[in-house]
């Protein structure tokens, strides 16, 4: 429970900071106003201050893109140590976004925005890998989901923060900002209390000693060889292949065929349009005529928190695939059922509440599988030593599609309308087909058992290939 905790405030932190931007932005801007003034004894230009918000905003995705496909620090350093000094980052960024108004520089806002998104790019690659891979078998999943829960948790607290009772006024906003190294400060003081990933001391460093004795501490048993012995196989499996580069991930088609799956399995919660949805949310229920849709959006947190903690106790009941399916199918109706009743909005007034009963809807399959799924499921595909090079190339794929939809969406949505969300409905359509006929299920299943169905099924093709050719020659 202690290094499951400490290891999702990382997640937390992540969360903290998608969460805490929105709320306090027009404060924000009078502030980037307010130094401008002071700078240039002149009005910041309308024009100016846009830019300068977007970039704020945007920098996070590019810090999160650039720190996330970089591996260097999961092969350098252990898990627990490239945690360690991950919060440096945090310490850091958070500070920075803190002192900002004291300094009167928006230049130190940016720069802890990017900081704070490097922390979460490799964050978002850790947290789940060291979870994985400290949790026995039959949890994994129902852990690996803690770290999209302390995600949507880490959302709903800065939007609680950020209200103007709290924390969102001008007087407070660097505070609420610089709250962001609480977690961090947290998760240093507690990680020199966890052990060390067994699985990485020993597949990876070959210290078995230290490995039997952080899977008894993890265990509290005295008896660990069934684990061990798990973890040997896979050791076994992994010394007979070659260290695997980024490259190779695509090269080998041992590997290719996960890869894709990863990569594919990160787009589907990122353009599934979840977060297009909290863009759009705060208009919708205005027209709802509900009195304040900070509420309304701070009920859609709740929904977020309250399906997460639900896909938490059916994960290894019923499978990440069917899971994931159910999400995407249900995100879809939803998708379709929204687009409908806005458009229908002018015409038929409690529309507006169908509408809304969608968003929550949205909301609440997302978080049944594409929210938490995806994270930890790339963990499972892998066997030790491929997992770090395919955790990056998952985590910049997720950053990117996430950079995409927060630069393209507003323009999108112009273009289009309310029916903006039939797009999403079709690309979740193509991520339910794609996971009926693609992604396995892992429940229940060792990494090794899970690396072994890959790799008979790539040797079946291969065979295929092999006698298929044999016959062409033949003719
Ligand atoms: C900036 O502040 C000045 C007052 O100092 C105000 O007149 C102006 O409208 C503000 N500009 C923007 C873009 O908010």
């Amino acid at each position: 429970v202690l290094s499951v905790f400490t290891a999702v405030l990382g997640s937390l932190e992540f969360g903290y900071n998608i969460g805490v931007i929105n709320a306090p932005q027009k404060i924000i801007e009078q502030e980037y106003n307010a130094t401008w003034v002071h700078r240039y004894g002149e009005p910041i230009p309308a024009g100016t201050l846009t830019s300068l918000w977007s970039l704020s905003v945007a920098i996070f995705s590019i810090g999160g893109m650039l720190s996330s496909s970089s591996p260097c620090l999961c092969f350098g350093f252990s898990r627990r140590k490239a945690m360690l000094i991950n919060n440096m980052f945090a310490f850091i960024g958070g500070s920075l976004m803190g002192l900002s108004k004291l300094c009167r520089s928006f230049e130190m806002m940016i720069l802890g925005r990017f900081i704070i998104g490097a922390y979460c790019g490799l964050a978002s690659g850790l947290t789940p890998m060291y979870v994985g891979e400290i949790a026995p078998t039959s949890l994994r999943g129902a852990l690996g989901t803690l770290h999209q829960l302390a995600i949507v948790t880490g959302i709903l607290i800065a939007q609680i923060l950020g209200l103007e009772s709290l924390l969102g006024v001008e007087e407070l906003w660097p505070i609420l900002l610089g709250l962001a190294i609480v977690p961090a400060v947290l998760q240093m003081a507690l990680l020199p209390f966890c052990p060390e990933s067994p699985r990485f001391l020993y597949i990876i460093r070959c210290q078995e000693h230290q490995a039997k004795r952080g899977l008894r501490r993890l265990t509290g048993r005295q008896d660990v060889s069934v684990m061990l012995a798990e973890m040997k196989e896979e050791k076994r499996k992994m010394d007979m292949e070659r260290k695997v580069s980024i490259l190779e991930l695509f090269r080998s088609p041992l590997y290719r065929q996960p890869i894709i799956i990863s990569i594919l399995l990160q787009l589907s919660q990122q353009l599934s349009g979840v977060n297009a949805i909290f863009y759009y949310s705060t208009s919708i229920f205005m027209k709802a005529g509900v009195q304040s849709p900070v509420y309304a959006t701070i009920g859609a947190g709740v929904v977020n928190c309250a399906f997460t903690v639900v896909s938490l106790f059916l994960i290894e009941r019923m499978g990440r695939r069917t899971l994931h399916m159910v999400g995407l199918g249900g995100m879809c109706a939803c998708a379709v059922v929204m687009t409908t009743a806005l458009a229908l909005l002018d015409s038929v007034p409690w529309m507006s509440y169908i509408s809304m009963l969608a968003i929550f809807g949205f909301v609440a399959f997302f978080e049944i599988g594409p929210g938490p799924i995806p994270w930890f499921f790339v963990a499972e595909l892998f066997s030790q030593g491929p997992r770090p090079a395919a955790m990056a190339v998952a985590g910049f794929s997720n950053w990117t599609a996430n950079f995409i939809i927060g630069m393209c969406f507003q323009y999108v949505a112009e273009l289009c309308g309310p029916y903006v969300f039939l797009i999403f409905a079709a690309l979740l359509l193509f991520f339910l087909i794609f996971t009926f006929f693609r992604v396995p299920e892992t429940r229940g299943k060792t990494f090794d058992q899970i690396a072994a169905n890959f790799h008979q099924d790539s040797v079946e093709r291969l065979h295929f290939m092999m006698t298929s050719k044999v016959f062409s020659l033949d003719v």
